[in-house]
């Protein structure tokens, strides 16, 4: 997945929608910069420890905390709808992958802390953990931006968006709108020296 078809532009969204869209092209460009680091660790270069804690940072506290909750309620409200009773497999398969990415963040945590600490058998390991947890993140916004939602969009009213609008606290973007310096130093000097790739 590259980031064209992301962009691509998607008509008159509704103003929650997009900013989930827009949060998934932030997420994009984290999964391919974590990619190209992954691709540098298996090249044998050194590994940038802690440039991988922040990505994994942003990604556990944002989206998982500010981003899968509130498409987690915009979700339940659409795929309530009778219309939706055929798409109840997509639903439950979406609501168990922002529950295997937390899973596999972890993981992939618990493997860099421990390379972090000199196990040096855990290099490989901290591939194959970051790669699975990249791997999952793409596919996953794949299908929410081709599946979910249009789905989403043609079912909910104004009404709804009216009611979900009031209703969620969508957090603000710790790095890539208010660029938390003293959070993701390393991750922050990363993006802006690799602004055209
Ligand atoms: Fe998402």
């Amino acid at each position: 997945m590259g980031l064209a078809p992301l962009e691509k532009k998607r008509g008159d969204m509704r103003p929650l929608l997009e900013k989930l869209h827009k949060d998934h092209i932030n997420l994009a460009r984290l999964l391919d910069l974590m990619s190209h680091e992954l691709d540098a660790l298996s090249a044998g270069h050194e590994a940038n420890f802690d440039l991988k804690i922040e990505m994994l940072d942003y990604i556990e506290h944002y989206a998982e905390q500010s981003h899968h909750p509130t498409e987690d309620q915009v979700n339940k409200v659409a795929f309530r709808k009778k219309s939706m009773k055929e798409h109840k497999p997509l639903y439950e398969r979406i609501t168990k992958e922002h529950s295997d990415l937390i899973g596999l963040a972890r993981n992939y945590r618990k493997t860099l802390e421990g390379a972090m600490q000199g196990e040096v058998l855990l290099r490989e390991e901290v591939e194959t953990r970051g790669r699975e947890f990249v791997a999952l993140q793409r596919q996953h916004i794949d299908l929410e931006e081709q599946e979910v939602f249009p789905l989403v969009e043609s079912v909910l009213s104004d009404k709804d968006w009216q009611k979900l609008e009031a209703e969620i606290a969508h957090g603000e973007d710790p790095l890539f709108n208010r660029q938390d310096y003293n959070r993701f130093r390393s991750l922050i000097d990363y993006l802006q020296a690799h602004e055209d790739e």
